[in-house]
């Protein structure tokens, strides 16, 4: 992927030799990039938002397209870097943790470490939808990494397929942008750039465009039940503004009926994403409860399933090949 606005390939940022773009959005441009002195890939997410900045003629610096934005662009620079310094001191297996933070060009740019593989959306576009065993191990990694943001903090507030790594060869799951949102939201709606206004995705729950409600943990754990709404139907659900004005129902046990999910495991998704805040799960902490009892009835289940669940764990493999599980 190639761009005039991405810096050229083989240029530095910091100590960071750039060696590819691996995605270019309104906000970040986010490059491949290698670290010479500990000999490894990483990879350099940039803040450059496209519809208010350009770059000096040489190629190298952002500068605003009107002096009007300054205010606006320091701010956001400012929380990015700061989201930088927290995401550094955050270490779990399933979170993207930053190592580093650079201020340079005109803009900031954040280092983190170069994660092989795909993301969750491309994963369900490749593959269907998962079986519910490799489902549980998934949504099992994911409360832990958010039980650990929450808890240290931070929401996440953009959950979304395309926000989710899979890692290669483990099969695992790795969050990025932990907290990310905040710099375009520091509070609830607020507009993403002087001109143009936040539109909701289908996996923000209503607070998010709302002002009398908060988001707190249960708004992340509705975004997360959309992304498996996501993975078990094949489509995007519909956005929590329709589903409240045209009181569209979920509709998920018709949708996913004919691909052998249990009615448990639809229905704790069907929990993450009640239109109430209040009616859905309150902390990760008590959805990982749920989930384990609901994984440790699977051992009574002598089927497909409990394979896939041995599989995943990487029981019965060499301590070698295992897949690395996070703990909570
Ligand atoms: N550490 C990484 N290793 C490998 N690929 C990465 C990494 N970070 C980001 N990517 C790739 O770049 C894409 C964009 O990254 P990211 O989601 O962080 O930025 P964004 O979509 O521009 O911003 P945001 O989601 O925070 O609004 C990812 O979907 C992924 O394909
Ligand atoms: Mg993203």
């Amino acid at each position: 992927m190639e761009s005039n606005y991405s810096l050229p390939i083989g240029w530095h940022v910091g100590k960071y030799e750039l060696t590819g773009v691996l995605s270019h959005q309104n906000f970040f441009t986010t490059y491949r990039a290698y670290d010479p002195r500990l000999k490894l890939e990483v990879a350099i997410k940039e803040l450059a938002p496209l519809e208010c900045t350009t770059r000096t003629a040489d190629g190298r610096t952002i500068v605003l397209k009107e002096a009007a934005y300054a205010q606006w662009f320091d701010g956001m620079k400012e929380r990015f870097l700061e989201t930088g310094r927290v995401l550094c001191r955050f270490h779990h297996s399933s979170i993207l943790s930053y190592r580093d933070v650079v201020e340079e060009n005109g803009t900031a740019c954040l280092v983190s470490r170069f994660v092989e593989g795909t993301t969750l959306e491309e994963w369900l576009c490749k593959n269907g939808a998962p079986g519910e065993g490799k489902l549980c191990i998934i949504l099992h990694n994911l409360l832990t990494a958010l039980h650990y943001g929450h808890q240290s903090g931070s929401l996440h507030n953009a959950i979304t397929p395309q926000n989710i790594l899979m890692e290669h060869p483990t099969g695992m799951p790795v969050l990025t942008g932990f907290a990310n949102k905040t710099i375009f939201r520091p509070h609830k709606i607020t507009l993403l750039t002087p001109n143009s206004e936040w539109y909701p995705t289908p996996y923000d729950p209503s607070e998010q465009s709302s002002n009398s409600e908060m988001p707190g943990p249960w708004s992340d754990l509705y975004a997360l039940g959309g992304v498996l709404y996501r993975a078990v139907t094949g489509r995007n659900p519909t956005t929590a503004i329709e589903r409240a004005c045209e009181d569209i129902p979920l509709s998920l046990p018709v949708l996913s009926s004919h691909k052998g999910y249990s009615p448990a495991f639809i229905a704790m998704i069907e929990k993450a994403m009640q239109s109430r805040a209040e009616d859905r799960w309150q902390s990760a902490a008590e959805w990982l409860r749920a989930l384990d009892r609901h994984t440790s009835t699977l051992a009574a289940t002598p089927s497909r399933l409990r394979r896939a669940v041995s599989a995943m764990l990487g029981l019965g493999r060499s301590p070698n090949n295992a897949t690395a599980t996070s703990s909570r």
